[in-house]
């Protein structure tokens, strides 16, 4: 039962994953695992492969080689609706939003899977914890600011009960509260449960909420441990974004 994804424990592991675009390979043997209810940043600098290795999670895009194993199960070659209907939930570099539906919609779009009495519960979840979307349930989503418009695209992850949820660029373009309060709900979702695999450009930000931390440089894994152990060793991200 979904209800249950996000409070009972589960894995999800990638290992080995290789990823090719246009010929040139983008991820090489990159294995990482994240945990329910934890927040595992993936650092890195433009071009690293981050996005890629989400793609690839949410089967957007094939690996050559590789496996994506929740609770032991080979996601490759899945669809993403099968992907994301199995607990894994992607929100992509861009906030994507469907701008002519209103907010309210748009969680209703994302939840259409659930009978009406469930789904009218999940949407007034979401709107609990994104409390200031409430006024603008009516509004089109397209006529939000950025910052409302990522509350959009992370509800519409939400209406899914994802047991994992990969974020990409979660402040891309947002103004400094923004970002804080994003932050904020990030906590709350991995507290409730959810396992997240979060992407931000602002790394110190990211290293604060994390419980663990991997950094991807040129397609490949160069550190993963703990933030305390990237703040006592800076060299760590001052190499991989450097190295560009
Ligand atoms: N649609 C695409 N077609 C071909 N190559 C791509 C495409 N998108 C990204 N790439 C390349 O893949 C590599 C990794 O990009 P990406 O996964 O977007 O990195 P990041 O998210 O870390 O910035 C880069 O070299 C980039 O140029
Ligand atoms: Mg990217």
């Amino acid at each position: 039962m979904a209800e249950a994804a996000a409070v009972t424990s589960k894995t999800l592991m990638v290992e080995g994953l290789t990823v090719r675009r246009g010929g040139r390979p983008v991820l090489r043997d990159v294995s990482l695992a994240l945990r329910s209810g934890s927040i595992t940043a993936l650092l890195g600098p433009n071009g690293a492969g981050k996005s890629s290795l989400v793609q690839t999670m949410a089967g957007v895009l094939q690996p050559e080689a590789g496996r994506v194993l929740l609770n032991g199960a080979n996601l490759v070659g899945r669809r993403p609706e099968a992907i994301r209907a199995a607990g894994i939930a992607t929100v992509l570099e861009g906030h994507q939003v469907l701008s002519d539906l209103s907010v309210e919609e748009n969680f209703r779009a994302a939840g259409s899977q659930w009978p009406v009495a469930v789904l009218e519960q999940h949407v007034a979840e979401v709107f609990t914890i994104f409390h200031e979307l409430k006024p603008k349930a009516r509004q089109k989503a397209g006529t939000l600011s950025g910052g409302q418009q990522q509350m959009v695209a992370l509800g519409h992850a939400l209406m899914c009960r994802p047991a994992f949820m990969l974020v990409d660029e979660l402040s891309l373009g947002l103004a400094p509260l923004v970002v804080q309060r994003l932050m904020g709900v990030i906590q709350e979702i991995a507290r409730g449960g959810v396992g997240i695999l979060l992407i931000e450009q602002f790394t110190h930000l990211a290293l604060k909420v994390a419980d663990a931390v991997y950094v991807l440089d040129r397609g490949a894994i160069r550190f993963q441990g703990t933030p305390a152990e990237v703040q006592a060793n800076p060299q760590v991200l001052h190499e991989a974004y450097l190295a560009q």
